[in-house]
């Protein structure tokens, strides 16, 4: 793995966090893992970002509220099993890292581990965060989404560092 700069990732947007899905670290004490198929990347205010979308039920959010930071980490296809762990149990009762076989890596700019194992590993310090207004509804069927009401907070992560093994580099 090796530390490259963003835009020479040779990536599918459209195809790795819906597809694959992502593992999102979060937490510096107690740093605590979560699943992820919603998100994107691009540029804002000149910026290089990854944006998320956390629920406010997930312990993953009252962490982020905390500490603004995160490392986002795509897996191998065999590390499935853990990723249906993380999507599928909460930090707030279960020690994810134990549960899913994972081991924590230190990042080289935030405070927050990444994983090992990974292909690709993002850094990224949160410079905003906005609700998910569902007035904004364009297209109605969104609201479909959200029986609970809890919607979204999208959570913009200025890319700090990225490390990728052969399968995202040119
Ligand atoms: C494939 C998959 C993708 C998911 N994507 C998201 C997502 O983008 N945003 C979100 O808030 N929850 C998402 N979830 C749900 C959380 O991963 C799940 O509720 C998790 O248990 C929350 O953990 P936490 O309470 O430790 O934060 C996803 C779950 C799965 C299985």
């Amino acid at each position: 793995m090796k530390k490259m700069d963003p835009s020479e990732l040779t990536i599918r947007p459209f195809h790795l966090l819906d597809k694959e899905w992502g593992l999102l670290a979060t937490g510096k004490e107690h740093p605590n893992l979560m699943t992820v198929a919603w998100g994107g990347f691009g540029t804002i205010w000149n910026k290089p970002v990854v944006i998320i979308y956390v629920r406010p039920t997930r312990h993953t959010f009252s962490i982020l509220k905390d500490q603004p930071e995160f490392t986002l980490n795509i897996m191998p296809e065999t590390y499935r099993k853990a990723l249906e762990i993380c999507g599928n149990q909460s930090g707030r009762t279960v020690d994810k890292w134990k549960a899913a076989g994972l081991k924590a890596l230190n990042s080289d700019v935030v405070t927050v581990p990444r994983v090992d194992g990974a292909d690709l590993s993002f850094e990224c310090r949160v410079i905003a965060s906005f609700i998910v207004d569902p007035v904004r509804f364009l297209d109605k069927a969104i609201e479909k989404l959200y029986p609970e009401r809890d919607y979204h907070t999208a959570f913009v992560g200025e890319v700090c560092a990225v490390w990728a093994t052969d399968r995202f580099c040119p």
